[in-house]
């Protein structure tokens, strides 16, 4: 079972890192490999371009699935379709829904409650994992472009946190069904993209440990953007002496190669999940990362 054999792929880490870019690159490359994938993001609540969008050639993207190539579709999760979608699952007749979501207390509740917004995210990603076109499974795969890091931990932690409020019912039939997918190793995954550099290197590690702490299964790092090295071990300790104490054109590339290779040895010698390497492409990285992700499927077991 390679990386991209799951249900669901959530795609986390700090900002800049190059989470959107990975996400619409991880769908790509699933969909060019025959999965029926759809690739998603969280919508912004307070509206604004779409940043899978960009990168899809679309205007903007809707909460219902729109297709953008062959066996890729794209949505976003926004918590609104999540609660009106849980309401019309619970409350008998349309009229009653349309008038439960103009209701203002009922609005102020879902969306200042703690835990409503993620509620109505993960319930809007439940119907898009149950969702079936002509008899089979419309998508094979979700890959999610999470928001930051302390959003990813809040969805991911949900199930548990409110299970634990309201252990039966419908909202906890709800989460328990889609636990049953998330949080199975088979079936979900979170993957962590980060930089061959310092600190995003140590925010990958804690970013592990908080995910260790919820049920979600983690997947493994995508460490991007990771700069070439055209140097042999054997050339890269010449120049290293005959550099040193020198003034020379090109120092500060030379050492940033030294410096992504000790990030990267950290990361791999701290984590305990796999480590793919993505390297730093030109300006538009997305196609150059499909082939790079592409080599990384051929791998068996490439990402457990
Ligand atoms: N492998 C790569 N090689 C070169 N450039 C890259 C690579 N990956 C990402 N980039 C560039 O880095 C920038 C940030 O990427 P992206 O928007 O995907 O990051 P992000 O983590 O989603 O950021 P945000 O936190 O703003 O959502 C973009 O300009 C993108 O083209
Ligand atoms: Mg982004």
């Amino acid at each position: 079972m390679h990386f991209l054999d799951r249900r669901v792929l959530l795609i986390s880490g700090k900002g800049g890192v190059g989470r959107t870019t990975v996400t619409v690159a991880l769908a790509r490359a699933a969909a060019r490999a025959g999965k029926r994938t759809l690739v998603c993001e969280i919508a912004n609540p307070e509206g604004g371009p779409s940043a899978i969008g960009r990168l899809l050639g679309l205007d903007g993207v809707g909460p219902e699935p729109v297709a953008v190539g062959p066996r890729l579709d794209a949505c976003h999760l926004w918590a609104r379709t999540g609660h009106a979608r849980f309401l019309q699952s619970v409350l008998p007749g349309k009229a009653l829904v349309r008038a439960a979501l103009r209701s203002r207390a009922v609005d102020k509740f879902l969306t200042a409650a703690p835990s409503f917004h993620e509620m109505g995210l993960f319930y809007h990603l439940l119907t898009l994992l149950r969702a079936e076109r002509d008899g089979r499974r419309r998508h094979e795969l979700i890959v999610l472009d999470m928001p930051a890091t302390g959003h990813t931990l809040a969805l991911t932690g949900l199930p548990e946190i409110l299970l634990r409020l309201m252990p039966t019912g419908p909202i906890a039939a709800a989460l328990r069904e889609g636990q049953a997918v998330l949080n199975d190793p088979d079936q979900g995954a979170a993957w962590v993209v980060t930089l061959p550099e310092q600190l995003p290197v140590t925010e990958a590690i804690e970013l592990l440990a908080g995910l260790s702490e919820t049920e979600m299964p983690a997947g493994g790092v995508l460490l991007n953007r990771m700069p070439p090295d055209p140097f042999t071990p054997a050339e890269r300790a010449a120049l290293d002496g005959w550099i040193e104490g020198r003034q020379v054109f090109g120092e500060v590339a030379f050492r940033r190669i030294e410096a992504a290779a000790e990030a990267r040895a950290r990361l791999e010698d701290r984590v305990e999940v796999p480590v793919l390497t993505l390297p730093e492409l030109g300006d538009e990285p997305v196609p150059g990362l499909v082939g790079a992700l592409a080599n990384y499927m051929a791998v068996d077991g490439g990402g457990r």
